[in-house]
C-alpha cells in the first residue's frame, strides 16, 4: 500500500497507471474507518486494479465547531485497517493541499431541492462543504468509478447531481448500509455514544423496519407520525422522519406516488446525531 500526501505525487503515482491501462476506483472518507467504510474498499477492489481512499477530515462541511474538534482521528489505525483490505493507495493530505490559495475551487453548483431538504434543513453549509471538497478531490484522483455508502443517502444523491453538472464521467456507486449485530448502522460518531444511549440507538433502525413492514396498511403521514413518536424516547430528539421520493428527495403523499422510495432520519441521541435510512420500494 503506497501513502501519499501531496497532489502532486499521487498525480503522478496514478498517471503512470492509467498509462498502465489501469482503472480507478476511488473511496473518499474523514478516516475513524469502520466495515462500513471497507466495504466500500472491497467494492472499489472488485471492480478495479487500483483503488485509492482519501482520509481528510474536511472543516468546510461541519456545521458545528465542537463537531469538528471532537470528531474521531485515528490514522495509524486506520492505515492498517487499510493495508488489511488490501487498499493500494491511500491519500492524507493536509488542508493546504485541498485549499491552496492559489486555485480557485468551484462551489457554484446548484441542486435545486436536493441540498435544502431533511440534512439540508438542519445543518447550514453542510451539503456546500461536501460538494466542494468531493469536486476537489475527483479533479485530484479523477477516478473511473466513485464508491459511496448509501447510508449518507442524500449525501451521494447530491454527488450524483454534481457529477452530472460537471460532465463527468466517473461512474457512482452505491454501496449498501453495514449496520452493528443489533441494527445500529455503523457510523465514525458511534464511539462518542453513551452506554445507555449506544443500547438506545437501536432503536433508529427497528422503527425503519416497523415502517416498511407497514407500508402497505398505513398511509405515509401516519408512518411518519409513528416513526416521530417510536424515536422520542428520553434523551432522544428526533430531527425529521421522511419518506421521501429516492430520486427526488421530495415528500410524497403514497407510496405509488415514485418507483424508488426511501425512508429517512436524524435523531439526536444526547449530543450525538445519529442518520438512517432504509430503501422501501426500489421497482
Ligand atoms: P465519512 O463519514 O467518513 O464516510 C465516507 C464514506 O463511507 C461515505 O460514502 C459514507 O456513506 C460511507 N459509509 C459510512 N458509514 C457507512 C456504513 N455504515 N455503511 C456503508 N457505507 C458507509 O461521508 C463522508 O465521510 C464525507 O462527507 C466525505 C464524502 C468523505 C466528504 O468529506
Amino acid at each position: 500500500m503506497q501513502v501519499f500526501k501531496t497532489v502532486q505525487a499521487l498525480q503522478i503515482h496514478l498517471n503512470d497507471l492509467r498509462k498502465n491501462g489501469q482503472q480507478i476506483g476511488f473511496a473518499p472518507t474523514m478516516g475513524a474507518l469502520h466495515s462500513g467504510h471497507l466495504s466500500l474498499i472491497a467494492a472499489s477492489k472488485a471492480d478495479n486494479a487500483c483503488t485509492v481512499c482519501s482520509i481528510f477530515v474536511n472543516p468546510t462541511q461541519f456545521d458545528n465547531a465542537d463537531d469538528l474538534e471532537k470528531y474521531p482521528r485515528t490514522t495509524e489505525r486506520d492505515l492498517e485497517l487499510l493495508s488489511e483490505a488490501g487498499c493500494e493507495v491511500v491519500f492524507i493530505p493536509n488542508a493546504k493541499e485541498i485549499y491552496p490559495e492559489n486555485i480557485v475551487i468551484r462551489n457554484d453548483f446548484d441542486f435545486g431541492e436536493l441540498d435544502k431538504v431533511m440534512e439540508g434543513a438542519f445543518r447550514e453549509g453542510h451539503f456546500a462543504g461536501m460538494a466542494q471538497v468531493v469536486n476537489r478531490l475527483l479533479e485530484i484522483v479523477e477516478p473511473n468509478r466513485l464508491y459511496m455508502g448509501q447510508k449518507d443517502f442524500q449525501q451521494l444523491t447530491i454527488v450524483r447531481s454534481m457529477l452530472k453538472q460537471t460532465n463527468s464521467k466517473t461512474e457512482l456507486v452505491m454501496c449498501p448500509i453495514v449496520r452493528e449485530a443489533d441494527g445500529l448502522a455503523k457510523s465514525s460518531r458511534n464511539v462518542r455514544l453513551t452506554p445507555e444511549n449506544r443500547q438506545k440507538a437501536i432503536v433508529l433502525s427497528e422503527t425503519l423496519r416497523k415502517v416498511k413492514e407497514r407500508l402497505t396498511e398505513s398511509s405515509i403521514q401516519d408512518l411518519e407520525q409513528f416513526a416521530l413518536v417510536h424515536l422520542n424516547l428520553p434523551n432522544f430528539r428526533p430531527e425529521y422522519f421522511k419518506v421521501v421520493d429516492g430520486i427526488s428527495l421530495q415528500e410524497i403523499e403514497s407510496i405509488d406516488d415514485a418507483d424508488f422510495v426511501v425512508a429517512c432520519t436524524a435523531v439526536w441521541a444526547g449530543e450525538i446525531r445519529l442518520i438512517d435510512n432504509m430503501i422501501l420500494k426500489n421497482n
